[in-house]
């Protein structure tokens, strides 16, 4: 993506508190939902150093929910973390709401409907992004939900279908009256699924028709993106996505430039390998060997930009154990420390 030099013109209310109704934010920077990504481990890390930033859970199923009979892992909320969303998908109000509810028993701040998902096996249920498609369950949904719980509801969706139905402007319109407090637009149609360019032409559209907070989401891998996409579209927030893969940092480099005009230095790739160790071990001690699967793709999202990484990314990749990881995070590490001496 093409970046343009950092400009000192930025809305000074970027750096003032971010209202979602009645729960008040300091800091427009947003942590997005990433199934498989943002559990409890990984949204600590992120918080270390974005601590005021809103973060959501994985999306969670609301059929299923109603189902189980305890709260799925993906659900757990650190009584500490906050402001915290849990996001739920579904396409029946009924348990939605009460998913809502049990979401906020658990200590949710806000609750998130998820309406973008592009994933087959959920569109082909009526949730995700085909709610698009069926605006009055949609409106359905947000209403029977507001009705359930007195923390603020929120939508996070795309801005259509596809190409032919780019649909977003009625969609937020019906959501706000429908009693969201606010409304994150990835700038991708459904088709896009993660491909070309996010369009954050429609997110400034967006902006002009609703009076809610609009997130913009998309494209945001750099404290450049963030400001360039703030300055195009006039959108309350960002929200970070696949930029926080194996970087962590992104949403507190962000919120540290709005708020202070500065930007951070970068970690240096020994860093990242020890926030790599950090998030290897957590996740093991948080979900064992299944921790340790998960870890793999952590463990190569880390591992890149320097000589050796794609070998190191290699043997990640197949890890069994804790001390396996360890052991090879170390020797990087070790690696990197004898080339900057000149070994
Ligand atoms: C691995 C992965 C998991 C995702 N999981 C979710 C999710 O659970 N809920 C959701 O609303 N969006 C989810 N998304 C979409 C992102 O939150 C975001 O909208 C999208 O990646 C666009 O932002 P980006 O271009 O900055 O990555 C996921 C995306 C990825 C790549």
């Amino acid at each position: 993506m093409i970046e343009t030099p950092l400009t000192p013109t930025l809305p000074s209310q970027l750096a003032t508190p971010l209202h979602i109704g009645k729960v008040v934010v300091q800091s427009r920077v947003l942590q997005s939902p990433l199934s498989g990504v943002t559990d409890l481990v990984f949204r600590r890390l992120v918080r270390r150093y974005a601590p005021h930033s809103m973060m959501y859970t994985e999306m969670v199923n609301a059929t299923e929910l109603h189902h189980l009979q305890e709260l799925p892992k993906i659900m757990e909320v650190d009584p500490q973390e906050k402001p915290i969303s849990i996001q739920l998908f579904d396409c029946r109000p009924d348990f939605l709401a009460e998913a809502a509810e049990k979401a906020v028993a658990e200590g949710a701040d806000t609750i998130d409907i998820n309406m973008g998902c592009p994933v087959n096996k959920i569109t082909k249920k009526g949730g995700g992004s085909s709610l698009l498609r069926q605006p009055e369950v949609a409106t359905a949904i947000v209403r029977e939900v507001v009705n359930a719980v007195d923390v603020p509801v929120t939508v996070k969706t795309r801005i259509g279908w596809d190409d032919g139905e780019i649909t977003i402007l009625d969609f937020a319109r019906r959501m706000q009256d429908a009693g969201a407090q606010m409304i994150t637009v990835h700038g991708r149609t459904r088709a896009q699924g993660y491909n070309g360019n996010a369009r954050w032409e429609w997110i400034q559209r967006v902006k002009a028709v609703v009076g809610i907070p609009v997130i913009a989401n998309g494209d945001i891998f750099s404290v450049e993106a963030a400001v360039k996409c703030l300055q195009e579209t006039g959108a309350d927030g960002v929200m970070c996505s696949r930029g926080t893969l194996g970087y962590p940092f992104l949403v507190g480099e962000i919120d540290y430039f709005l708020q202070t005009g500065k930007k951070l230095p970068p970690p240096t790739s020994q860093e990242l390998l020890e926030c790599a160790k950090e998030h290897l071990e957590a996740l093991w001690v948080y979900k064992g060997k299944r921790g340790i699967q998960q870890a793999r793709k952590h463990m190569t999202w880390y591992t890149k930009g320097f000589n050796g990484a794609a070998e190191l990314r290699m043997q990640l990749s197949l890890i069994e154990t804790v001390e396996q990881g360890l052991d090879l995070l170390n020797r990087g590490i070790e690696m990197l420390n004898r080339e900057q001496n000149g070994a």
